[in-house]
């Protein structure tokens, strides 16, 4: 399948829009002069900024409201789905639905239990046989350096267990489903191959019993000021400036498959339709756990709400470059109304949450039991992620850490990492080797 994206020709409506292809030297001025354009441009339409937000504000608040009413009943509020209901193709609607709208899932079973413990243990002897604690220097991610100094996120990648899973047909059925809950089609344009992933490499977490974490605040991770400043994100959120707020679909992939993202410490060069692990340890929904704010239209509620008056001019709700994009008290109360935890897990189910849904880690004290994941998102085939999948096998191929990464380069020297030789058709396709 051909995939094709990027060089459609601007819209009438879209001439006058300012863009900054890399970031802006002067943030600020920029921040001030994308404001200023941005609000014309929805004026333009004969709607006013307020009005605009108003639209997607009620759309979310009715979410906010029905995801209250679950949890006051006791419902889970996160969609689950039994894996061999995925490879079987019999998933209700109403599950098809319950993702659709929560943005989402839960994948019971989608590896086998022992699978899963045994590729932990596995993933263990791995480090140790290969000195990893002994050489470990510390954290050099600036991001999840905050969250203490042990190691609790290991920067390995080429794993024999995390290229079994990544290259698995059960793991490339779950994201073909996942894939298929966006249009990747329209305009006469296929934005992404949804039955094909780009093996996307990141990393792993083994978090011990006994852990006391502070977490991770809510953010999002599909960018930040470049959301707002580059040509093809302001394609892409078209609908939320220039009069159609209704048509905005948080499972459109048009013209997200293609642009560039501005350089910085967080960014990823990959399109994800959907972050996620697999989990390889059992793991309580009180022992500081993934939490997501289940509700993807709640995009456009943070791309609108910095157009509001009570922002400064120069103030994109903390938005900046080099920092994950925040979700706040001060700016979102609203969103984070609708925090949801995950369930309970058991080694080898598999979580997952659509690209632009606002996501945290609960703290915990003393935690029970480990907390231990293998990163796997959907990365589906796309010009953007091949274009980054020319570094991944690169670094594959020498076992080094991938360009999104801080270059540490444990693995290049160890002897037993995943080789070349055991690449199935799959995981050939996913590097752009088969
Ligand atoms: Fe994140």
């Amino acid at each position: 399948m051909t995939v094709t994206a990027s060089g459609t020709p601007a819209a009438p409506g879209e001439r006058g829009l300012p863009h900054w292809e890399a970031a802006p030297d002067d943030l600020p001025a920029a921040i001030r002069e994308i404001k200023a354009a941005l609000r014309a441009r929805i004026e333009a339409s004969g709607r006013t900024v307020g009005e605009v937000f108003g639209v997607i504000e009620a759309r979310v608040r009715a979410q906010v409201e029905e995801i209250a009413a679950d949890k006051a009943r006791g419902a889970t509020v996160w969609p689950v789905i039994d894996y061999a209901d995925i490879e079987a193709g019999t998933v209700s609607a109403q599950d098809v639905a319950a993702l659709h709208r929560r943005g989402c899932l839960i994948v019971r079973g989608h590896f086998d239990h022992d699978q899963a413990l045994g590729w932990d243990q596995e993933m263990l002897d791995y480090v140790e046989g290969n000195q990893f604690f002994e050489s470990y220097r510390g954290p050099a991610d600036d991001f999840f350096a905050s969250v203490g100094s042990r190691p609790e996120i290991y920067p390995i990648y080429w794993s024999p267990p995390q290229m079994q899973a990544r290259q698995s047909e059960r793991m490339a059925s779950v994201q073909a489903f996942l894939n298929a809950q966006w249009t990747s089609e329209s305009d006469g344009v296929q934005w992404f191959d949804p039955a094909r992933d780009s093996l996307y490499p990141d990393r792993i977490r083994r978090r011990p019993a006994g852990t006391n974490s502070g977490g991770l605040g809510p953010h999002l991770d599909p960018g930040t000021l470049d959301l707002w400043m580059t040509q093809a994100y302001q394609r892409a959120f078209r609908h939320l400036f220039d009069g159609t707020v209704e048509q905005y679909d948080p499972w459109d992939a048009a013209h997200r498959t293609g642009g560039p993202q501005y350089e910085g410490t967080t960014m990823c060069s990959a399109f994800r339709t959907f972050q996620g692990w697999t989990a390889l340890s059992d793991m309580d929904h009180d022992q500081g756990v993934l939490h997501t704010v289940p509700i993807p239209e709640a995009m456009g509620f943070l791309m609108l709400r910095p157009l509001l008056d009570d922002v400064p001019d120069d103030d994109m709700c903390g938005v900046t470059v080099n920092q994950t994009f925040p979700a706040s008290a001060r700016w979102h109360p609203l969103l984070l109304e609708a925090l949801s935890g995950i369930p309970d897990v058991r080694a080898g189910d598999s979580v997952w949450w659509h690209c632009d849904t606002i996501h945290s880690v609960a703290p915990v004290t003393d935690q029970r039991g480990w907390g231990n994941v293998m990163y796997i998102p959907a990365a589906p085939w796309c010009p953007r992620n091949e274009r980054y999948a020319a570094s991944v096998r690169e670094a594959f191929l020498t076992g080094s850490s991938p360009a999104d990464f801080p270059a540490e380069h444990y693995e290049r020297s160890w002897p037993d990492r995943f080789g070349p030789d055991r690449l199935n058709d799959i995981g050939r396709r996913g590097l752009g080797l088969g």
